[in-house]
């Protein structure tokens, strides 16, 4: 049954959702009748032609179903900018690499404060798996000044050649595929999908070897019942997005929490959310291939995966440090001046929605992830919780 408070599909939707659930079980069907979370989620998110990452669905913004802090206002991405430009301006230039851009909004106002400080990275380089995304953003950053606009260009992969400067990721992790497990009387078990009824539905197995040593090597202590999540996608992630950084940082912005505070008693059930239409539940299958599936990130992962790719950690604290160490104050003042008086009440409480710790200043963390980088970084000055990892 549909819980009451979804927004009702319309018939294209409908048409399109029975058309991934098809996918789905005939997927089902070659793997025995059970698919680890992880594979469906990769498949109901970025399955060519049908996920919700790669078919069509307007996503973000307020017209969409969620809404990104680029989105909210323009002061993340000057404030964003100030960081690059502190690291740009340490390596006497260099490039940033962005990847999963969303609609552009973050890339313009990065783009937008760097030019106006005349401190344009040599390129700006986006890596989006979302083909409508991509346009998106390509029709939205045509829009920049020449200066600007040039030096953006999309990427299919990965470079191999060597990258000085900046790799950045706002609200990518969490779009990552997870694995769902449960602490089960004699092991760990792993919460897959099968049809059931006449619906997808969830399944409990034996977790694989690699999930159930994974869930092991936390060295948790759960009690049998526990739900949660783990990315084990995470590791290889990072070490491919990072694999070209030759000197500068890696800064991946998301809501998260160090382990200690994510597998507690509190969050038994995990923090896997469905978004549609700005409306947040927990029923991954409904709204299939139309709803965004995202997980909270373990950042203690991001350090661990980090330093295996021969990182260091140069710094974890939450989203409302990084900004207010980055000008944010100056930022919203330059931004209020731009604005007519009427507008600005709005601005400033959509900017303040950053940093307030019931919104999105705390449950949202910023690390900066460095090779052979030895400048400043100020969006962890102000308070680093790296010894929280
Ligand atoms: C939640 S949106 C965030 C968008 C944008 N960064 C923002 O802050 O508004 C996630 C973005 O990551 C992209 N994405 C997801 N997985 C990706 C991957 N493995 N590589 C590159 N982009 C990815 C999605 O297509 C989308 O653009």
């Amino acid at each position: 049954m549909i819980p009451l408070d979804l927004v009702p599909l319309s018939p294209d939707e409908a048409a399109h959702e029975v058309r991934v659930v098809a996918a789905v079980r005939a997927e089902l069907a070659t793997a025995g009748g059970w698919l680890p979370f992880d594979r469906y989620m990769e498949l109901v998110l970025y399955a060519p032609g049908l996920g919700y990452y790669a078919a069509g669905a307007h996503k973000l913004g307020a017209g969409g179903d969620f809404v990104t802090a680029p989105e909210l206002s323009a002061v993340f991405g000057r404030c964003v900018a100030s960081q690059c430009a502190e690291v740009l301006e340490s390596l006497d230039g260099g490039e940033i690499i962005e990847i999963g851009a969303g609609s552009g909004a973050l890339a313009e106002q990065v783009l937008g404060e760097l030019a106006s400080r005349e401190c344009l990275p040599a390129r700006y380089r986006i890596l989006e798996t979302s083909p409508d995304l991509r346009q998106r953003q390509q029709a939205r950053l045509a829009g920049l000044p020449a200066a600007a606009a040039e030096r953006v260009d999309w990427l299919d992969a990965v470079p191999t050649s060597p990258l000085h400067g900046v790799v950045l990721a706002n609200e990518v992790l969490d779009a990552l595929p997870v694995e769902r497990f449960r602490v089960g009387p004699t092991g760990i078990e792993a919460l897959g999908v099968a049809w059931r009824d006449g619906r997808l539905a969830w399944a409990a197995r034996p977790a694989s070897a690699a999930l159930a040593t994974a869930v092991a090597a936390m060295e948790l202590a759960l009690p049998v019942g526990y739900v949660s999540e783990a990315c084990l996608r995470l590791g290889p992630w990072l070490g491919t997005i990072t694999a070209p950084l030759a000197a500068g940082i890696a800064l991946i912005l998301d809501y998260g929490l160090a382990r200690r505070g994510y597998y507690v008693p509190a969050r038994d059930g995990g923090t896997l959310a469905c978004f549609h239409r700005q409306r947040r539940h927990e029923d991954p299958f409904v709204n299939v291939g139309l709803q965004d599936l995202t997980a909270w990130v373990d950042f203690t992962r991001v350090a661990e995966a980090a330093v295996d790719e021969g990182l260091e950690i140069g710094g974890f604290t939450t989203q409302a440090n990084f900004l207010l160490g980055t000008g944010f104050e100056q930022h919203l003042a330059a931004l209020r001046r731009t604005l007519p008086p009427e507008c600005e009440p709005l601005a400033a409480n959509a900017a303040l929605r950053l940093v307030l710790p019931g919104e999105m200043g705390e449950r949202f963390k910023a690390i900066a992830l460095t090779r052979a980088y030895a400048g400043p970084l100020s969006g962890f000055a102000l308070r680093d919780f790296t010894a929280t990892l």
